[in-house]
């Protein structure tokens, strides 16, 4: 890795776990008594995930719990430019609400690939929630339908999100410094 730092925090743990209730709050609410497959995108976001289903719990929201690997990133910061389902999620989606939680929408390209194969599956409605959201970065027209931040056009680490692997334990964002 090149020298960097990752010394300021963007978002604080406080800020993560009120917007997480939120967002469980909201997506209860739009659910109307549904319930919900959710299906995480590892690996990034498997905190963003834990945190949201107790509470989703809390609400009293029944959900089931997959996850399926899309794989476009190399080992730096920007994307490869193509998506491969590396692994697919195991629960039968046909005729289910379906809910996609990401670490971050950047391009597009991650979750469009992963909505569309959803609905290929059978899936009756593909919702998508994203904890980040980097508007500016898109190539694939693509909106998340829950966003918990939008972020500038900066690389983040922490909550799941990576840096070569690094930082996914971080228990807030942070933003990586290039120093090198
Ligand atoms: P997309 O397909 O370009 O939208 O990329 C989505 C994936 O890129 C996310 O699931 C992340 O794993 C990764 N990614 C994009 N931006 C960042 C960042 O700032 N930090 C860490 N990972 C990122
Ligand atoms: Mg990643």
């Amino acid at each position: 890795m090149e020298p960097h730092h990752v010394h300021d925090v963007l978002i604080p743990e406080t800020d993560l776990e009120g917007r997480v209730a939120e967002l469980a709050a909201g997506i209860g609410r739009d659910l109307d008594g549904r319930e919900l497959v959710l299906v995480g995108i590892l690996r990034g976001s498997f905190m963003f995930l834990a945190d949201l289903v107790r509470s989703f719990h809390r609400h009293g929201i029944r959900t089931r719990i997959d996850f399926m690997i899309l794989e476009s990133y190399g080992s730096g910061t920007e994307s490869s430019g193509t998506v491969r389902l590396a692994r697919d999620c195991s629960i039968d989606v046909a005729g289910q609400d379906v809910l996609v939680v990401d670490d971050i929408l950047d391009t597009g390209r991650t979750l469009s690939h992963a909505v569309r194969h959803l609905e290929s599956r059978g899936a009756l409605r593909v919702r998508t929630c994203v904890l980040l959201d980097k508007p500016s970065r898109r190539v694939v027209p693509f909106e998340a339908d829950y966003v918990g931040f939008p972020v500038p056009d900066v690389f983040v680490v922490g909550y799941g999100l990576d840096y070569d692997h690094y930082y996914r334990d971080l228990p807030w964002i942070s933003k990586v410094t290039f120093t090198g």
